[in-house]
């Protein structure tokens, strides 16, 4: 009789012991996730993405990510959004992607203030780069009809 009443207290700790664990990892996880969409100023869709997508994300997000947000959707008090209509391609050619990287920007559409070039980009990453964001840009529906 006493073996059964212990282990019916050992497994209801144990089931509450978990539920515990659980409650405290939602409490830890939910304002990381939550900080994250605060930041963003437009909603992004991500597709599956190729290898060399892949490699325009990465460099994307040692260059971009901190000013432009996560998946480019902006970043609240830093810089716009790319997956944003302004910047498709028939408005924002992939040269003016370029220019950008290389030139900096003198700020007109956005209260950011100005980018500043970034000279350690070469072509072939800047042209990684832009790959990524286009893609992002079809799947999210911004592209020339
Ligand atoms: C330090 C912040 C910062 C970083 C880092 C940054 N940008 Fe920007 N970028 C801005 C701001 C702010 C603007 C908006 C200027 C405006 O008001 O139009 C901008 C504008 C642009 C534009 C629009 C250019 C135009 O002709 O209007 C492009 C394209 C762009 N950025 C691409 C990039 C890419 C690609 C990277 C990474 C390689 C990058 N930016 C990194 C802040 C940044």
């Amino acid at each position: 009789m006493n073996i059964v009443t212990d282990m019916t207290i050992n497994t209801r700790r144990k089931y509450f012991v978990n539920i515990f664990v659980f409650v405290i990892f939602l409490l830890l996880v939910i304002p990381v996730f939550a900080k994250i969409d605060n930041e963003s100023i437009v909603d992004v869709s991500v597709p599956k993405l190729s290898e060399d997508e892949i490699k325009g994300e990465d460099l994307y997000n040692q260059y971009c990510i901190s000013c432009h947000g996560l998946n480019a959707s902006g970043k609240k008090g830093k810089g716009p959004p790319l997956i944003h209509k302004i910047y498709k391609p028939n408005h924002h050619s992939d040269m003016s992607f370029v220019s950008a990287i290389r030139y900096g920007v003198k700020s007109h559409h956005w209260p950011f203030g100005d980018m500043k070039p970034i000279p350690q980009i070469t072509d072939k990453e800047a042209y990684k780069i832009i790959k990524y964001l286009r893609k992002l840009q079809r799947y999210n529906n911004i592209y020339v009809e």
